[in-house]
C-alpha cells in the first residue's frame, strides 16, 4: 500500500491521552492479567459501546476502562503499544497526557504510573527514535487541593515531566479553578497546556491564556464563537491541538465535513492535528489527517502546514525545531 504524502511525513502528536490509547484487546488482556471484572465478554462488545452523546458519556466509559491498569508493567505496556503504533504513522515526536488521579485512588502507586510510562518513552527513543515526554494531567472536576497533592506526589519526577495539562468534564470547571497549581508548575519550569473550548465557552480559552498562562490550548475549537478571540489566537500564534475525529464522536461537530479546522487554518491560527483517544474515536493520527483532508478538501499545502504546525507548537528547543521543520 502506498502512503499519501501526509501519511508518510514525519509528524508530531501533541494531544493523546495514554489511557485513551487502550485498545479493546489490551483492555481485555489486562483485565484477565489483573483479575479485574469488566462487563464486556469480548472486543466487539467493547467497540459496540463506543457511541457517545457527549464528553461526559465518553468520560464515564473511559474511566471505567482505565480500571484494568494496575501495575508499572501495565503502564509500560500501554505506553509502549501506543508509541509503536504512532511510529507506524511516522510520528517522530509525542507529548502524551497521563492522569495519575485516574489511578492512585484505586491504590495504584504514583510511581507505577509514572515509571512505567517513562520507561516506555526511554525505550521508544532507542527503538524508534521518538522524542517527547509526559504531560501530567489533572482532573478538572476535582478540587485545586487535590491537584496540589498530585503536584506534591510528582515532585520526585519533576525533572522528567514535560508539562502540566487539564482535562475531564469542562463545563462548570473553569481553568481559573487551578491558578495556584499552574503557578507552581510554572515555577518548576514545566510547559503549560489545558483543554479549553471543546465543550466549554470561548471565555475558558481566554482564562486558560490569561490566568493559567498556558502556551497552547487543547481542542480550542469553540474559539470561533468569538471573532475577537480568533484574531487574538492568530496574532499571538497560540497553537490549538485539534482532534477532528474526537470532535465528531463527542458531537462537538455533527460531521467531519462541518469541522472548523480549515476555517481556523485560513484565519491564520496554528492548528495541529491529533488523535486524543484513538481506539475510542476511530483512528490514530494518520486517520485524523486523511479523513479531515478528504472531508474538508484540504489542499496539499494546507496538509503540509498542519504537519509543520505540529513542530511549531511542540515543547521542544529551537535546535530540535529547526531539525524537524
Ligand atoms: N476532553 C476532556 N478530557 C479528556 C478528553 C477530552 O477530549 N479525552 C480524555 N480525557
Ligand atoms: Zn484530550
Amino acid at each position: 500500500m502506498t502512503l499519501s504524502a501526509v501519511e508518510a511525513a514525519p509528524k508530531a502528536e501533541l494531544h493523546i491521552h495514554l489511557e485513551g490509547s487502550l485498545e479493546p484487546d489490551m483492555l481485555l488482556a489486562l483485565a484477565a492479567r489483573n483479575q479485574v471484572t469488566i462487563p464486556y465478554a469480548n472486543a466487539d462488545e467493547l467497540r459496540a459501546a463506543y457511541d457517545f452523546a457527549d464528553l461526559q458519556e465518553f468520560l464515564e466509559l473511559y474511566w471505567a476502562g482505565q480500571s484494568v491498569l494496575r501495575t508499572e508493567r501495565d503502564f509500560y505496556d500501554l505506553t509502549h503499544a501506543y508509541l509503536a503504533r504512532a511510529h507506524r504513522d511516522n510520528v517522530v515526536h509525542v507529548e502524551a497526557h497521563l492522569l495519575p488521579q485516574g489511578h492512585t485512588p484505586r491504590g495504584v502507586p504514583f510511581g507505577a504510573v509514572l515509571d512505567g510510562a517513562l520507561a516506555a518513552f526511554d525505550d521508544a527513543r532507542h527503538a524508534f527514535g521518538i522524542t517527547g515526554g509526559i504531560i501530567l494531567g489533572l482532573n478538572r472536576h476535582e478540587s485545586q487541593d487535590e491537584a496540589l497533592a498530585v503536584l506534591r506526589s510528582a515532585q520526585p519526577w519533576r525533572d522528567r515531566i514535560l508539562a502540566l495539562g487539564l482535562e475531564g468534564p469542562e463545563k462548570g470547571n473553569p481553568p481559573s479553578k487551578f491558578t495556584q497549581v499552574y503557578d507552581q508548575a510554572r515555577d518548576w519550569g514545566w510547559h503549560l497546556t489545558a483543554h479549553a473550548g471543546e465543550e466549554g465557552p470561548p471565555d475558558y480559552i481566554v482564562e486558560a491564556l490569561d490566568v493559567l498562562k498556558v502556551e497552547r490550548i487543547d481542542h480550542g475549537v469553540r474559539c470561533e464563537q468569538s471573532p475577537a478571540l480568533v484574531r487574538r489566537l492568530a496574532e499571538q500564534g497560540v497553537p490549538l491541538t485539534v482532534c477532528p475525529l474526537s470532535n465528531v464522536m463527542l458531537k462537538v461537530f455533527p460531521a467531519l465535513a462541518q469541522h472548523n479546522l480549515r476555517r481556523l487554518l485560513q484565519a491564520g491560527l496554528c492548528v495541529t492535528v491529533n488523535s486524543d483517544d484513538p481506539p475510542y474515536f476511530g483512528g490514530y493520527v494518520n486517520a485524523n489527517y486523511t479523513q479531515s483532508a478528504a472531508a474538508l478538501g484540504l489542499s496539499a499545502a494546507e496538509q503540509r502546514r498542519l504537519v509543520r504546525n505540529g513542530f511549531v507548537a511542540a515543547f521542544i528547543d529551537d535546535a530540535q525545531r529547526r531539525r524537524c521543520l
